[in-house]
């Protein structure tokens, strides 16, 4: 299968074709989806010492402001100090253990726990405590603090790392900022913010956002919006990404003359006319590149730092271990999968949609967050479909008939996935 080379462009993303790692073609064991000793490994080993996004910056903007996470059985606590500067923290009052915050966020000019009315202030000291000549020990003031934990802010995130002696933030992301920053992920709006309760393993679902060798079975419609053979993957030190060219057909599917109707639709979206292309069905994706633009332009949006087969294309990327993201002109869909605290077969996927914003103009409020269990919210019909078939991976994944992933070329991120993932886990075999 041949994969398409990118043209270099002036600006925008680059699109270097990166040297292929050797990785061998062993199946991939079935047992680190389900086993309850591989996930108690994942954690001790890779979670605890990797870079993780704790939130998004418009969740904590002023000083005073605050919000948690959850990564696996932790909690986290992330706030911007009066100075404006953003810090995190385990979320436990250093008394009796009490969550300081339950869930969610807000503001506040310190941080009282519930249960004894402990006080910290936004960097962490505790400053006050009722009754404080009760102890014999001493009174803890200016003795305790909260636990912080390495943070930084990248991409529009507020990011964490519980290891104390991680490499900084830049070091761990590598190439991603330079690949990324021409989209401006910190300018744009959410205009959705939810998590969705999923029955399988946190990899289960990267797995499935990592490759579209599932396109033809999962989601036939896409075989008219995305050419799923002419792919471009790049395998960088822990992330990797695939460039994909969108509003074009599947080389697999026959287009020889009406316009199917999802790329009738981007024409008329994008201000064209699907009957200038009939028969010429392969040139409605240079033909909507410019559309787009000019569309920007006429609506004040600045796409100056892509190129143009950015305008179009799914510029898909992994950042280790668990944030996959569709990257468009004029969306983003953000993923991010979260282990469940006890169980291999369950996990958290946060659903962000990104949209540009027009230049000048004020970003709306993030929406509200909801959380929903599987299957009682629509992401839309192409993640519906992955989200009802993930299930059915996960149980086949647990059978005694199932030894593991037996993958193709196209595949092949997710191998790099596991070779990362074993890099920090360690083969105890
Ligand atoms: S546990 Fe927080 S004040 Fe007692
Ligand atoms: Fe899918």
């Amino acid at each position: 299968m041949v994969a398409a080379a990118r043209v270099s462009q002036s600006v925008g993303t680059p699109v270097e074709k990166a040297p292929e790692p050797e990785l061998g073609n062993g199946i991939i064991p079935a047992e680190r989806y389900v086993s309850r000793s591989f996930m108690q490994k994942e954690w001790e080993r890779m979670w605890t010492r990797v870079w993780l996004i704790g939130c998004h910056v418009d969740e904590v903007p002023e000083p005073g402001d605050y919000t948690t996470t959850e990564i696996g059985d932790e909690s986290i606590l992330i706030v911007r100090g009066h100075d404006g500067v953003v810090g995190s923290f385990y979320n436990v009052c250093q008394h009796r253990g009490n969550q300081l915050k339950f869930s969610g966020g807000g503001t506040a000019d310190t941080i009282v726990c519930a249960y004894h009315l402990w006080e910290y202030d936004l960097s962490g000291r505790l400053i006050h405590v009722p009754d404080s000549e009760d102890f014999p020990s001493g009174c803890p003031v200016d003795r305790l603090s909260l636990k912080a934990l390495p943070t930084d802010v990248w991409g529009g995130h507020v990011w964490f790392n519980i290891d104390p002696d991680c490499e900084p933030l830049r070091d761990y992301l590598g190439i991603i900022p330079e690949h990324l920053d021409p989209y401006r992920l910190e300018d744009m709006a959410v205009v959705l913010n939810v998590t969705m309760e999923w029955d399988c393993n946190w990899k289960t679902a990267v797995d499935a956002f990592n490759e579209v060798y599932h396109v033809q079975g999962i989601h036939p419609e896409l075989m008219y919006d995305m050419d799923d053979l002419s792919i471009q993957i790049d395998l960088y030190e822990r992330h990797n990404r695939y460039l994909i060219a969108w509003t074009t057909p599947s080389q697999k599917v026959d287009v020889t003359d009406a316009v199917p109707p999802i790329l009738a639709q981007h024409l008329v979206n994008a201000g064209g006319n699907p009957e200038d292309y009939r028969g010429k069905v392969l040139d409605i994706r240079k033909a909507l590149q410019q559309l787009r633009r000019q569309r920007g332009e006429e609506n004040g949006i600045d796409f100056s730092r892509l190129n143009d087969d950015q305008m179009t294309d799914d510029y898909h990327y992994f950042i280790f271990p668990n944030v996959t993201m569709n990257l468009f002109a004029e969306h983003v869909l953000f993923f991010r999968q979260r282990p469940h605290e006890s169980d291999p077969n369950r996990m958290y996927f946060d659903v962000r949609i990104f949209k540009p914003i027009p230049e000048g103009t004020k970003k709306p409020p993030m929406p509200e967050h909801a959380t929903y269990k599987h299957g009682e919210f629509s992401l839309g019909l192409v993640v519906d479909q992955d989200s009802v078939n993930l299930p059915h991976v996960q149980k086949g994944m647990r059978s005694r008939g199932y030894e593991g992933l037996w993958i193709c070329d196209r595949e092949r991120r997710l191998r790099h996935m596991h070779a990362t993932l074993m890099s920090y886990v360690g083969d105890d075999e």
